[in-house]
């Protein structure tokens, strides 16, 4: 275990939306003792950046003076993250439903996207960290030493998404959560850069029917098993 904690792995997760990504990637972060990025997070931030200064997507020379300046920053804690935008805390307001439609719109935009990737890469370049996203394997990070590729059935994810509103108070239905869920899936999957895909030497894991401490095991294991190359 000190072993693999001192071997400061690169682990990537990518999957769609209710996979089990995050809850997976903060219990494993929490377990060995590394850094986890929700990199879904800074397109959030990103979208909301936009949205502030009201920006048209379409505007690029408007979009890249909006990237030369903003300022993200992931405070890490074993809480959970929270996350800054120009210097104030928008942790919550990055997870409601205007910014996560905009965060798929503008995560296509491949100014966006350089800007993100050079950001995740200086953060994750000295290893020990975890990472989660839809292009970590596949882009950011290909020569990660582990790669997992999540996924669930519509269904499921879906009520995962339910719960979660609902303990936030939030009423929210289980079809307009699917409609949406399907939505982004087919928009993040079908971009021309930088899709939503499963690496080809990424793990695949169906979470439809495990528990967390099931995900969370999993891939642990994997990863005490340590390198085999
Ligand atoms: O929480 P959830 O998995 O639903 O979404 P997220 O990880 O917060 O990501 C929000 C959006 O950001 C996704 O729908 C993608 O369009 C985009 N994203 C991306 O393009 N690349 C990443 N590495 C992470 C997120």
């Amino acid at each position: 275990m000190w072993d693999i904690m001192k071997k400061k792995y690169v682990i990537a997760i990518d999957g769609p939306g209710a996979s089990g990504k995050s809850t997976t990637a903060k219990a494993l972060a929490r377990k060995l003792k590394y850094i986890y990025i929700d990199t879904g997070a800074m397109y959030r931030a990103c979208a909301l950046c936009s949205l502030e200064n009201s920006i048209n997507l379409k505007d690029i020379p408007k979009l890249i003076t909006m990237l030369e300046n903003i300022d993200i920053k992931i405070l890490y804690s074993e809480k959970g993250n929270k996350i800054f935008l120009n210097g104030n805390d928008v942790s919550q307001r990055i997870r409601e439903a205007d910014i996560t439609k905009l965060s798929s719109e503008i995560a296509k935009i491949d100014i966006v996207r350089k800007k993100m990737v050079l950001l995740q890469r200086e953060i994750g370049k000295n290893g020990g960290v975890i990472m989660d996203g839809r292009d970590i394997g596949t882009v950011v990070f290909p020569n990660a030493d582990f790669k997992f590729f999540m996924i669930a059935n519509e269904k499921t994810r879906a009520l995962r998404r339910w719960k979660e509103a609902a303990k936030k108070g939030e009423n929210l239905s289980l079809k307009d959560i699917e409609k949406e869920l399907i939505w982004r899936d087919a928009n993040d999957t079908s971009r021309k850069i930088s899709p939503l895909k499963q690496a080809e030497d990424a793990i695949p894991v169906d979470t439809s029917n495990m528990t967390i401490d099931d995900q969370v095991e999993f891939l642990f294991k994997i990863i005490m098993r340590g390198k085999s190359a």
